[in-house]
């Protein structure tokens, strides 16, 4: 693992950015996998900054998102699908129907798992992965658990998750029980992975990440040590316990 520690959170998400913007200029057609939550913000602000100014060309890009939540709509300002438009693809010129994201609407979950699996299944290569990390080590919504789905399903969202979301939400109620999310096997299938975390409620388990030495279903995360090249950037408040 690669690690970075950047004074703060705009000089993470300029080096995340920038480690995007590099693969695309090697590659115009890379596929990527995208994440949300409020870690990657300043890295898409990055991204569609490099747009405006003509640094960086999304035409042929495909991108894969890793989850979304469960029954909202897509332009309920809390879905992943409204927060990818708003924070990213409104502002470059990533070509509609290139862009994947997880249905979370289908009356068949079973059956929106099996076409996002066929989906990812059409891209032989996967270039590149950026992902938050959870406070408890989820990597999408691959949530702790004795056992991991290796492909895309349905997962009941831990409380711990839920409490850590409901910032987002009018109330803690409404965020919803239950998500879809892509799994482990098809997020190590991405050539490079990028992890990046800011903030102290990301300390503790940036220390399990790094200091651990065990593979522990438990902590999503440390599944990353079978990948053979992973980038973590943080800035100094993740990486306090350090
Ligand atoms: C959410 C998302 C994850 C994200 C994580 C961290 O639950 N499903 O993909 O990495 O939480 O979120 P944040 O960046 O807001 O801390």
């Amino acid at each position: 693992m690669k690690v970075f520690i950047e004074k703060n959170y705009d000089q993470l998400s300029k080096r995340a950015a920038d480690m995007i913007a590099g693969e695309i200029s090697k590659k115009p057609n890379s596929v990527l996998c995208l994440p949300t939550g409020s870690t990657p913000i300043g890295t898409y602000r990055e991204l569609s900054g490099m747009y405006a100014a003509g640094k960086v060309d999304f035409s042929g890009i495909v991108t894969f998102n890793l989850d979304e939540y469960i029954g909202l709509r897509q332009d309920d300002e809390n879905s992943y699908h409204y927060f990818m438009h708003h924070h990213l693809f409104d502002h470059i010129n990533i070509k509609q129907g290139n862009a994947y994201i997880p249905d979370g609407l289908s009356e068949n979950m079973e059956e929106a798992c099996k076409n996002y699996d066929v989906k990812l299944d059409l891209y032989n290569e996967k270039d590149l992965l950026l992902t938050g990390i959870g406070q408890n080590g989820h990597i999408g919504f691959n949530e702790p658990d004795d056992r991991l789905f290796a492909r895309t399903h349905t997962v009941l969202l831990s409380e711990n998750t839920r409490a850590a979301n409901a910032r987002l939400f009018e109330n803690a109620d409404d965020v919803p029980k239950v998500a879809i999310t892509m799994g482990i096997a098809d997020i190590m299938h991405f050539k490079k992975m990028i992890i990046i975390a800011n903030g102290t409620a990301k300390a503790a388990i940036i220390k399990d990440l790094l200091t651990g030495r065990m593979v522990d279903t438990h902590n999503t995360s440390s599944l990353t040590y079978l990948h053979n090249d992973v980038t973590v950037i943080l800035d100094e408040e993740a990486a306090s316990l350090l």
